[in-house]
Order: structure tokens, then C-alpha cells, then sequence
């Protein structure tokens, strides 16, 4: 096989990087491809153990190909599955979560059927657009296209609620008229890196945060773009002065002053050469630094570096399972453990004795605290620190341990200590099934048992897919 060799083939199965199909033994990953196409293909890569290809024909489309309902969706490449029947990608994902398990995982247990999302279309919470300056001064934003940093330019997103598109376009036509430039990647210069707008179901409002390329280093005093002063709680505030003074409080202004639906717009300061999206520190400058989310009866403060699942909607059906768990216990004792907003200990509290929520990002652990104050919840107590330096740092064991790690999964440190700090059961809930079967395999190794495994339909149209993992110790 060489790179430009072309093949009639059919499309076997689906995995995280595309379709697959197989040429005399060797797996050939064919994007944009859906199980029982026949196509013809052109190997673009060879690698060790797998080839990549591009479709050249579709010689006899699958029966579970649609007509994507989004007019970018081959552009863009974000919803990689769109192409195909919804009731098939649910198939799908379990079938790639299957995968993972028995190949990575070695783990033989049957996984349950895929819990569809309750919402197909506008579901999307969580939207982060890089932003870059064009020759003509005009700024795009949008997702990248596949594999590269070149941005597509969307004005309409069908996966997210219809205003987001409408704020967005604000942006991109306001800025430039208050001098305020796209990011330029190569050149590490220009103003606005990225638009990130956070929603909320529950109140249909929205959190805008602009990301500029700028530091935030001078303290209740001035800094040479932005002047801000501090409150006596050291709670970051934008002065009246400053809105006049400043292009970026004006253009935050402006956009809580034209929609009704934002709650408040937050700048956020990042000037490192890096691809992570929000920097250190964050102002909120109009509204509130805050949307409101209901997930069953507890209403929850989401910020713009806080963690929270993208889709709400399929984030409540996550919440009732592993609510239905904890509640075969009684009265148990519950550690949560990379919390976030502590919103699996806050639903879990009045079914529980106590809970302890252990999360890193101080701004989310402060979110809890104003929700436990609110509602006055006590028997859930919060600590802003590491998982494994908190869990080194008690003795006491829980009945039940809910594990929401990164993407990344969990370090062998967190697996270990974890293990000693749980009597009954782990509820692991992960976005990964590649890392989930990792850890699952070396639970299973410390001789730990896999009693389910449940995934859910967070991320319609793309490869993701989030699980619950009922695990006994
Ligand atoms: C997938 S999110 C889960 C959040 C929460 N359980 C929820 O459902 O909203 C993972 C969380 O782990 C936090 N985190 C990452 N590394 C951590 C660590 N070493 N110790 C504690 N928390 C960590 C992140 O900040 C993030 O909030």
C-alpha cells in the first residue's frame, strides 16, 4: 500500500478518528465515512499500524446517511457524524465504547444501549470560538477545520442556541469599530483571541467572556489598557471612567446593553503563546460574572472557567443515575471527587449523610459555596485542592466515591488513593471511553469489579460520548 493508491472498499465500523474499513489486514481510517458505505478511497497517510484515507467516490451510500442539517458540516468538521441517522450513531457510540473496553480495557462486560439526548439540535451550552483578523480589518470567529488552526468563519451553529449566533455576529461587526483587532496566531499579536459564551437552559441567559491578549498584572491601580479597581471584598471591577476610557469595556458594554439575554460579560486576560483557551484571570465588567443552571431541584452559578457539561439537558439524565445509585445506599457517605462546581455532591445531599467535594479550580469551589450558602445546604463540605495531596491528607473512608476526571482520566496516584478512601462502590463518570478503559483495567487489577456500564449521548453528531461506570470495590 502506498500513499495516492486508490480501493473500492467497505466502510466496517466507526471509531474516534473516522470510519473503518480494512485492505488485506491493515486498518484504514476513511473520514467522513458511515458504516456500509462502499466508497472509493485514496490512502493520504501510511502509519505503523493503520493508514489514513479520503474518500474519492460514494459508490453505494450507506442506508443510515442523512442530508446533514447543517449547511458547514463538511467545512467545519466539529459534528463529524451528522451525516448519519441519529439512532444509528447511538448504536455507534456504544459500539465505540465497546471497543475501548474490551481492546484497551480487556474488560468483558455487555455495555448498556446509548441514552439519547433529550435535545438533538441547540444544545450546546458551552461555546468557544477562536477569533482572527482578516486582510480587510474584518474579524472571523468559528471552529477550526479538521487537523489544522484555519478557521471557519460560522455564522450559523444549529448545535447552539440561536442568539449565541446572533451575539457572535455582534462581536465580530462592533470590535473593529472600537480599534479592537483578531488574535494573529503566528504573530502572537492583535486583541481578541477567543469569544466564549457559557448559557443556561433553566434561564435562557448568557455569559460572554472576551479572551484578549493581554496581561492583567497591576493591582487596584492601572494598567496601560485596562484600569480597573478592586471592591472591598478584592472582587475585580470595572470603573465608570474605565468604560469610557477603555475599548474593551465599551464593547462589553455594548453587548449587555443589546441583549437582553446576557447576564454579564467578563474579560479575560491571556497573553501566554498557548493553546489553551481562558488565561488566569478573569473581570467580569457589565452583569454578573454568573448564568444560572437548574439540574433537578438545585440551581447552580456556571462562570466562564468553570466546569459543566456542554448539554444540560443530557446532563440531568447523568445526574437522576448516579442519584438512583447513591439512593441504594442509606444514609451514606459520599466523596466527590473532581468536583467542579460540586454539582454530583449538591444533588446527592439529601440523600446522603454527608459529602466532601474535592475540585483545583478555586472560582468553581467559590460557585459551590455561594449554592450551599443559598440553599442552605451543610452537610456538604467543599475543599479547593488536589485530589490526591486531599486524599492524602485524611484518613476517613466513604461509602461511595463519585470519580469525574479530565479527558485525561485519572493518574495511577488518584486510582490508589481513591481505592483506599472507598468501602463500596465508585461511580466513575468520564468523556473518555480510551482512558476510562485504562483505569477501569487497573481497578480491576487491584481486584476491584465492573458491575455496568452506561454511556450517554452528551456531544449529539460528534464521536463523543460520556459513560457512567458503576464500579464495586
Ligand atoms: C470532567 S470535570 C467534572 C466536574 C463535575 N464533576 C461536574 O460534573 O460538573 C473535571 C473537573 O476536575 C477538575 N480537576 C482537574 N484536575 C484536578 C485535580 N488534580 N484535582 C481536583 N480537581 C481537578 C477540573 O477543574 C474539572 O472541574
Amino acid at each position: 500500500m502506498q500513499t495516492g493508491d486508490e480501493y473500492t472498499v467497505k466502510i466496517e465500523k466507526i471509531s474516534t478518528g473516522g470510519g473503518i474499513a480494512k485492505i488485506d489486514g491493515q486498518v484504514v481510517f476513511v473520514e467522513n465515512s458511515c458504516p456500509e458505505d462502499i466508497t472509493k478511497i485514496k490512502i493520504t497517510k501510511i502509519n505503523k499500524n493503520f493508514a489514513n484515507a479520503d474518500i474519492v467516490e460514494i459508490i453505494e451510500p450507506s442506508p443510515h446517511r442523512v442530508e446533514p442539517f447543517c449547511p458547514m458540516q463538511k467545512v467545519c468538521g466539529s459534528c463529524n457524524m451528522q451525516f448519519i441517522d441519529y439512532e444509528f450513531q447511538l448504536m455507534l457510540k456504544k459500539q465505540i465504547v465497546e471497543d475501548a473496553m474490551t481492546k484497551i480495557g480487556g474488560i468483558g462486560v455487555p455495555v448498556n444501549d446509548t441514552i439519547p439526548s433529550p435535545k438533538t439540535k441547540n444544545y450546546r451550552q458551552k461555546i468557544q470560538y477562536p477569533a482572527a483578523q482578516k486582510g480587510s480589518g474584518r474579524i472571523v470567529a468559528g471552529y477550526y477545520k479538521p487537523q489544522t488552526h484555519d478557521i471557519v468563519n460560522i455564522k450559523y451553529c444549529p448545535i447552539q442556541p440561536e442568539i449565541c449566533d446572533k451575539i457572535i455576529e455582534f462581536i465580530k461587526e462592533e470590535a473593529p469599530k472600537y480599534n479592537i483587532s483578531g488574535y494573529n496566531e503566528q504573530k502572537h499579536a492583535g486583541d481578541l483571541r477567543h469569544i466564549v459564551i457559557r448559557g443556561s437552559e433553566y434561564s435562557g441567559k448568557f455569559l460572554v467572556t472576551l479572551v484578549i491578549n493581554m496581561d492583567l498584572s497591576l493591582r487596584g491601580g492601572h494598567k496601560s489598557d485596562v484600569v480597573i479597581s478592586y471592591d472591598y471584598n478584592d472582587y475585580a471591577i470595572a470603573t465608570p471612567s474605565a468604560r469610557n476610557d477603555n475599548k474593551f469595556l465599551a464593547l462589553a458594554q455594548d453587548i449587555f446593553e443589546k441583549f437582553d439575554e446576557v447576564s454579564g460579560v467578563c474579560i479575560n486576560f491571556n497573553n501566554k503563546k498557548t493553546n489553551v483557551i481562558l488565561g488566569a484571570k478573569t473581570v467580569c465588567v457589565a452583569g454578573v460574572d454568573f448564568v444560572e443552571e437548574k439540574i433537578l431541584d438545585k440551581v447552580f452559578k456556571i462562570g466562564s472557567d468553570t466546569f459543566f457539561q456542554v448539554n444540560p439537558k443530557s446532563a440531568e439524565n447523568i445526574f437522576k443515575y448516579v442519584k438512583e445509585e447513591v439512593k441504594k445506599f442509606e444514609n451514606p457517605t459520599i466523596l466527590d471527587a473532581y468536583a467542579g462546581i460540586a454539582t454530583f455532591g449538591i444533588v446527592v445531599s439529601d440523600i446522603a449523610k454527608s459529602v466532601v467535594s474535592v475540585e483545583s479550580n478555586k472560582n468553581s469551589i467559590e460557585k459551590a459555596k455561594e449554592v450551599l450558602r443559598e440553599n442552605n445546604i451543610c452537610n456538604v463540605e467543599v475543599f479547593a485542592e488536589d485530589t490526591v495531596k486531599y486524599l492524602k491528607s485524611i484518613k476517613k473512608k466513604f461509602d461511595v466515591t463519585i470519580l469525574d476526571p479530565p479527558r485525561k482520566g485519572c493518574s495511577l496516584d488518584s486510582l490508589d488513593e481513591t481505592l483506599k478512601h472507598t468501602k463500596e462502590k465508585i461511580i466513575y463518570v468520564s468523556c473518555n471511553p480510551a482512558t476510562l478503559a485504562r483505569d477501569l483495567k487497573y481497578l480491576c487489577e487491584k481486584g476491584c469489579t465492573v458491575e455496568s456500564i452506561q454511556p450517554f449521548d452528551m456531544f449529539c453528531h460528534t464521536y463523543h460520548v460520556e459513560n457512567v461506570v458503576i464500579i464495586s470495590v
